[in-house]
């Protein structure tokens, strides 16, 4: 049995999260202390890595002088929220109720987007009437629906940018790739020239923009490159159109020994085909993936058909992705062990085969009662929980900017909720 070696571990911790005196921490925190507090399952998210991310973020793109609207899918706490608000960041928001908690954050309606494959009639109505700064629209219907909105409000122009399908295939997991051409997203070029020639029937639409996404966790940039091209060719004849969207996209190191894309190549290569315009971005995952960990503890130990099943009191309701992606999460023991690892199955309570958070994962030998977490779990964890099986959302806790304080800002839901 391979011996289970917490020393190649200490590549996935970040600044925030990492082993002191054998107990994982978070910033000035031991982890154990904080589940015995509140109990587990709980997110907690270091909002010094936040923040860290998201400056890096603007650092590197500072060439391009690219604007940063947070995606509030990928985790829409509002602490998270509060604090990004106030380092100026712009946000990227698909649903009311999302913009609903950008501006109960503090943010400020014309620092939003507003994107989304389905927006409701109430939605655009809500977001005209707030007067959020972009809409993103992916259908033509839309555009009467704003333009509606637009003088109900009396708003005198509302600021639009068209999303092209540039039909490119993104080098990531095929769930969510969203650019290339069966996908439900975006319209074609052929589509977004007709609109912008018939323009005038539009008069409170400013189309100032072309918006791009081609997918999630990318693994390199050619693609977006590729799609760049594209919507330079649609936005070159069209002297209104000022800004191009290039989405989100940016990824996320979520096993021990991943590397990530450098971003060089993409920022000079931006900075010499957009010259002239100006460039946002839409990123989520790269500013609070790697910020959040779910923290759980072992209900059992099952030793069945030649496997060990560690069932926990986290299952696919709290952390969906590897049921939906087969995605990895590195499993970290909050106590450092010199045990023998053992490969095991880490398996929630839901009703479900698929309930299995890390299969076949070396893990140190673990007993009922050992707690451990589930890294890189800041983005699309919380956001995506749900309550099948009436089970209850978990609490989430934050740790100030300082690192010093921490706090739960989302107590766990109770059995009453549903
Ligand atoms: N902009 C648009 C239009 C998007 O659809 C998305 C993500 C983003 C920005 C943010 O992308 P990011 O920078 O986070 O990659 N639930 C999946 C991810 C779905 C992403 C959906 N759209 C997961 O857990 O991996």
């Amino acid at each position: 049995m391979p011996p289970f070696c917490l020393c190649r571990w200490r590549m996935v911790l970040n600044a925030s999260f990492r082993y002191v005196d054998g107990s994982l921490w978070v910033d000035d925190f031991a982890l154990g202390a904080i589940a015995g507090e509140v109990g587990t399952p709980v997110y907690v998210y270091s909002l010094r890595r936040v923040l860290d991310n998201y400056r890096r973020l603007r650092q590197t793109f500072a060439p391009v002088s690219a604007q940063l609207h947070y995606s509030v899918k990928a985790n829409g706490n509002a602490a998270i929220l509060g604090a990004l608000v106030e380092q100026g960041s712009s946000f990227d928001c698909v649903s009311g109720g999302e913009i609903q908690r950008v501006l109960a954050a503090g943010g400020a309606a014309r620092q939003i987007v507003f994107a989304g494959v389905g927006k409701t009639r109430a939605e655009i109505d809500y977001a005209v009437e707030r007067g959020v700064g972009w809409l993103n629209v992916e259908n033509a219907l839309e555009l009467d629906y704003i333009q509606a909105a637009a003088e109900r409000a009396g708003a005198e122009t509302v600021r639009v940018a068209l999303r092209l399908n540039p039909q490119v295939t993104a080098n990531t997991h095929p769930k969510i790739a969203t650019g290339h051409g069966g996908a439900k997203f975006g319209m074609t070029a052929e589509v977004i020239h007709d609109l912008l020639a018939k323009r005038g029937i539009y008069p409170r639409i400013h189309f100032a923009g072309i918006h791009i996404h081609i997918g999630s966790q990318l693994g390199d940039s050619q693609a977006t490159l590729d799609a760049l091209e594209k919507a330079l060719d649609l936005a070159g004849p069209y002297r209104q159109i000022r800004t191009i969207n290039l989405g989100g996209g940016l990824p996320a190191a979520y096993r021990f020994d991943d590397t990530l894309p450098p971003l060089d190549g993409l920022v000079s290569a931006l900075a010499s085909r957009l010259c002239g315009y100006h460039v946002l971005l839409e990123p989520g995952r790269a500013i609070v993936a790697d910020a959040g960990l779910l923290l759980t503890e072992v209900l059992y130990v099952k030793r069945q058909a030649g496997q060990i099943f560690y069932i926990v009191d986290a299952g696919m309701t709290d952390l969906l992705r590897p049921a939906l992606y087969d995605a990895h999460h590195e499993v970290l023991p909050l106590c450092k062990t010199s045990a023998v690892g053992e490969v095991a199955q880490l398996v929630g309570p839901v009703c479900e085969s698929t309930d299995v958070l890390a299969r076949d994962r070396l893990l140190p030998r673990l007993q009922v009662g050992d707690r451990v977490a589930l890294m890189t779990t800041g983005a699309y964890g919380m956001a995506m929980a749900n309550t099948y099986n009436a089970r209850p959302l978990p609490a989430e806790v934050v740790v100030d900017e300082n690192g010093e304080a921490w706090r739960v800002s989302r107590a766990r839901d109770s059995w009453d909720d549903g």
